[in-house]
């Protein structure tokens, strides 16, 4: 039978074919993203054909993205910003980290929207079961954001910040958040025990609070000028002018992998409660593992990833030796009944970052035609991945820490 688990602990399969995300869907209770969804995004944005991470089914869930497309068709605005993160458990990413980012970045082009990226140095100091203290995972921070800036993100309408350096706004709406969620819940949503620490119990109302623009007034509310830094003027102000009328109703779309919905499918339970906006959610499959799309690629398993850092060598010879080929034994069986592109993992991290559609679905036609051999199949996902690293090598290289304190500054960034 086949089994699937995600949670944001876990995520795997024993089916070849990967993941069951019909499952997902089904025990989440998200929707697909459906050929209209895609149709009025294509429309609001004057595209004709979407970043393949949209085409071809990548990003394959949400909630409420079909209403939000309709508000911004019927208002002719985009009233909302997208909120993505990450957990800086190692300096080292991989491709299957760079997902939600590249994502975010396309749909902030096309739409010309803020961006709000969380970086929890928080989470995985909790979660870690080790010596290394906050500082470990806050200087691991700064190496992520790095490879983060390197996906070109629009500096004028982009924060970036560390959960252990908050600001009020953002204390006041965690607190509210806070009082809503029952210990029992959190429990048995994310699995913990009476084991766990209590950092890592309450760490989930951290994630959430970012969906809501209330937590960034100071980014996202051009009302928002000549705030008092002493604490007690700033609450005196606060409690004078605790609203900001131009953000209450911008929503928050959040860009993530699917086992990222535990978190945002219970604050979206509690979100009227506190009079909020539901946020919108967007979610991605998970880029495979070299070894097969039961599951996710990771940092921890060894020649399971493709490294942001890898060379052109390293990377020729990971999806040469390892990557799990969908195509037959023999080169007679090969030509006969063709490849399997529904478990081979080249062809998976072809349909990602390929940038071009149209030869995706020739080269599907081809290898399961048995025209195309896994061997040259191998060649253009090499070609494709090695160009994607280098490229994105260079850009890293020359980022600074002034460009890190440009992203990294509280500073208004909804200008239109
Ligand atoms: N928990 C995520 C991780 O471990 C990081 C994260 C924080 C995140 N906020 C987010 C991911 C919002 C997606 C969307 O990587």
């Amino acid at each position: 039978m086949s089994n699937t688990i995600i949670t944001p602990d876990t995520v795997e399969s024993n089916d070849k074919t990967g993941l069951n995300y019909k499952t997902v869907i089904e025990t989440f209770g998200c929707q697909f993203i459906t050929s209209q969804i895609l149709d009025n995004i294509r429309k609001l944005t004057n595209q004709t054909k979407l970043h393949p991470f949209f085409e071809n089914d990548i990003f394959f869930a949400h909630r409420d993205l079909d209403k939000l497309l309709n508000e911004c068709i019927a208002n002719k605005s985009n009233n909302f910003y997208l909120y993505t993160g990450r957990g800086p458990s190692s300096t080292n990413l991989h491709l299957g980290h760079l997902v939600p980012f590249m994502a975010t970045k396309y749909l902030q082009d096309i739409f010309d929207v803020p961006v709000i990226i969380q970086i929890t140095d928080d989470e995985k100091y909790y979660f870690k079961n080790n010596d290394d203290g906050l500082n470990q995972y806050r200087s691991y921070a700064i190496e992520n954001i790095k490879d983060i800036i390197a996906c070109g993100f629009n500096p004028h309408k982009t924060f970036i910040f560390l959960n252990s350096t908050n600001t009020s706004h953002f204390s006041h709406n965690h607190i509210k958040i806070q009082k809503k969620i029952k210990l029992h819940h959190i429990k048995s949503t994310f699995g913990y025990t009476d084991d766990d620490n209590m950092g890592r119990v309450s760490f989930p109302t951290q994630q959430m609070t970012p969906s809501f623009a209330t937590s960034f007034p100071h980014l996202l509310s051009n009302q928002y000028k000549d705030i008092p830094t002493n604490p007690l003027d700033n609450i005196l102000y606060q409690l004078s002018e605790p609203i900001y009328p131009d953000i209450k109703d911008m929503k928050c779309v959040i860009i993530a992998a699917v086992d990222q919905d535990p978190y945002f499918r219970t604050l979206r339970n509690i979100a009227p409660k506190i009079k909020e906006h539901q946020p919108i959610v967007i979610y991605s499959k998970f880029l495979a593992s070299l070894q097969g799309k039961n599951n996710k690629m990771s940092a921890s398993v060894n020649n399971s990833a493709i490294f942001l850092t890898d060379t052109p060598k390293q990377i020729k010879k990971k999806i040469n030796s390892f990557a799990f080929s969908g195509g037959q034994e023999t080169l007679e069986l090969h030509r006969e009944i063709g490849g399997n592109t529904d478990v081979d993992v080249a062809f998976q991290y072809i349909q990602y970052f390929s940038d071009n559609v149209n030869i995706v679905q020739t080269i599907k036609e081809q290898y399961t035609s048995g025209e195309l051999l896994t061997g040259e199949l191998k060649k253009t996902c090499i070609s494709i991945l090695t160009d994607i690293v280098l490229k994105h090598q260079e850009i890293r290289n020359k980022i600074t820490m002034d460009d890190l304190k440009q992203f990294m500054t509280p500073r208004f960034i909804n200008q239109s």
